[in-house]
C-alpha cells in the first residue's frame, strides 16, 4: 500500500548528534554467514529494513535458528553449511543483494533444489551476470530470460578463475560465498574495487581471504565460524542526512558510530571537492571495519565530474550527489554509471525526473547525467518508483528548495532500507 507524504522546505536549520540504523551490506552478511557458519553468534545493530529482513526470513527458510535477542539483535544458530536441501521458493521481494549472495551459497549445495523470486523491481533486474560467474564453478542456475525466477540445483563446485565484466560487490560476493564451498582456488578478478565487507567478515569469522586491489582469493572448503558483532551505521543512510545538512542554511550535523570502511565513502570525497565543509573521524574497529563520525556544515558548493573509476564507491548515493549537483554553482557531469539503469529503478531516468520535478535542467546520457546548478524551486510531485533512495533523495532537495514542498506518492518506500528517516530529520529540527 501506497503512502503519500507532503514534504515542505526547512523552516530553519537542521542541527545535532544522531545515529543512523545498522549498514544493509554488513547486515545481510552478518546474518547470511554466521547462519552458514558453525556455532552460534550474537549480532546486535541490525537495520530494521525490509531488505536484511529478507535475508534473515530466507535463511530461516534454510534451516538456520534466528531468535530475536532484543531490538535490533538477534541470536545466530549457524547450520555448519548444511542447509535445507528442499527450502521450496524464496522470496527475496526487493532486494538484488539478498537475491544474488543467496545464488552464491545455494548453487553449491549438492541435492538442494530452490527457487528465488522477487517482487517487480527485482523481477526486472539483470541476474544473468550472477548465473554467468558461478557456472564457471559448476553451479547450475536456471533465469528466465535473464531474470527472477531463478530456479537453482545445488551442484558439487570445483574452484575457478573468475573476471567480472561489471564492478559489482554482490557479484564478489556471491563468487566467493560460492568458492567458500568448492574444492580448491577460487579467484575473483573485478575490473574496479568494490565494497570488501564480504572479504573482511570472512577474515573475522576465520576464513583466509586474499585481497590484492581488485583481485580477491580463497581456497574451499572451508566452515566460518560464527562471531558476535555489532554492525556499524550505514554511511549510504547517513549521506542524505548529510547531505540535507550541507544545503539547508545555517546546518551543522555530527552522524556517529558509521562504518567509515573507504569503499562506501566516495560520496564524501565527491562533496570535499565541491566544497561541502566535513569532518569525519575513525574512533574504533570493530569486526576489521573502521567505524567513526562525520560532521557536515551547511555551506556552497561548487559542481562535481564523477567518472567510472568513482562510481563503485559512490554508487548508491548518486542520485543524492545529483540532488547536491542541483543546489552547486555550475554544471555537473557523470560519466560511466551506467549500472545505475538497472538498479532499484532506472536511476538515471527517475533522478532525472525527479530534479526535473524541481525546475532543474538535466540531460540524461546512456551512462550519466549533466545537471545545471542553480535554485531548485519547489512545487512539484514526485513519483519514487517504489526506490528508497530516490524517495529520499527528493526529501532531501525538498528541504533544500525554494517555496512549494514537494509531494511524494510513496513516502513508504524508504522503509527498505531506512525506516527511521523521517524521524531523525525531525529529531534535527526538519
Ligand atoms: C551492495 C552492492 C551494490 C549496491 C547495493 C548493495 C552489496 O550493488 O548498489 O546497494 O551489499 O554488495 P552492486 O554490487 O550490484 O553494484
Amino acid at each position: 500500500m501506497s503512502s503519500p507524504r507532503f514534504i515542505d522546505r526547512a523552516r530553519g536549520p537542521l542541527r545535532g548528534h544522531v545515529t543512523v540504523p545498522g549498514d544493509k551490506s554488513i547486515g545481510h552478511r552478518a546474518v547470511m554467514l554466521n547462519a552458514l557458519a558453525s556455532g552460534q553468534a550474537l549480532v546486535r545493530g541490525l537495520p530494521s529494513g525490509h531488505d536484511v529482513a529478507s535475508t534473515m526470513a530466507a535463511m530461516r527458510q534454510l534451516g538456520a535458528r534466528i531468535e530475536v535477542a532484543g531490538e535490533g539483535a538477534v541470536r545466530i544458530h549457524g547450520t555448519g553449511l548444511r542447509l535445507e536441501k528442499a527450502p521450496g521458493t524464496i522470496d527475496c521481494q526487493n532486494s538484488g543483494t539478498t537475491m544474488r549472495l543467496l545464488s552464491g551459497v545455494l548453487c553449491a549445495q549438492e541435492g538442494l533444489v530452490a527457487t528465488l523470486i522477487g517482487d517487480e523491481s527485482l523481477s526486472r533486474r539483470p541476474m544473468k551476470r550472477v548465473a554467468a560467474p558461478l557456472a564457471l564453478l559448476g553451479g547450475q542456475i536456471e533465469t528466465t530470460d535473464g531474470h527472477a525466477p531463478l530456479h537453482i540445483r545445488g551442484a558439487r563446485l570445483r574452484g575457478a578463475e573468475v573476471a567480472l565484466p561489471v564492478a559489482s560487490a554482490q557479484l564478489k560476493s556471491a563468487v566467493l560465498l560460492a568458492g567458500l564451498q568448492a574444492e580448491g582456488f577460487s579467484e575473483v578478478l573485478e575490473p574496479l574495487a568494490t565494497r570488501d565487507h564480504t572479504e573482511k567478515l570472512l577474515t573475522a569469522m576465520g576464513v583466509d581471504v586474499v585481497s590484492q586491489g581488485c583481485r580477491v582469493i580463497l581456497r574451499g572448503p572451508a566452515v566460518p565460524r560464527a562471531v558476535d558483532m555489532a554492525v556499524p551505521g550505514d554511511p549510504s543512510s547517513a549521506a542524505f542526512v548529510l547531505v540535507a545538512a550541507v544545503l539547508v542554511a545555517g546546518s551543522d550535523v555530527t552522524v556517529e558510530g558509521l562504518c567509515l570502511n573507504p569503499t562506501r565513502l566516495g560520496f564524501l570525497e565527491v562533496l570535499r571537492r565541491m566544497g561541502a565543509r566535513i569532518e569525519s573521524r575513525v574512533l574504533e574497529e570493530v569486526g576489521g571495519e573502521p567505524v567513526g563520525s562525520i560532521r557536515c556544515q551547511a555551506g556552497p558548493l561548487r559542481a562535481f565530474h564523477i567518472e567510472e573509476d568513482e562510481v563503485p564507491a559512490t554508487i548508491d548515493e548518486l542520485p543524492l550527489l545529483a540532488v547536491a549537483a542541483a543546489f552547486a554553482e555550475g554544471e555537473s557531469r557523470l560519466s560511466g554509471a551506467a549500472e545505475l539503469r538497472v538498479k532499484e529503478s532506472d536511476r538515471i531516468a527517475t533522478t532525472a525526473s525527479l530534479l526535473r520535478a524541481f525546475g532543474v535542467e538535466v540531460e540524461e546520457r546512456p551512462d550519466g547525467m549533466v545537471i545545471q546548478g542553480g535554485r531548485p524551486t519547489g512545487g512539484g510531485a514526485v513519483a519514487t518508483h517504489a526506490d528508497h533512495r530516490i524517495a529520499m533523495s527528493a526529501a532531501v532537495a525538498a528541504l533544500a528548495a525554494g517555496a512549494g514542498g514537494v509531494s511524494l506518492d510513496d513516502a513508504g518506500a524508504v522503509d527498505v532500507s531506512f525506516p527511521e528517516f523521517f524521524s531523525v530529520l525531525a529529531r534535527l529540527g526538519a
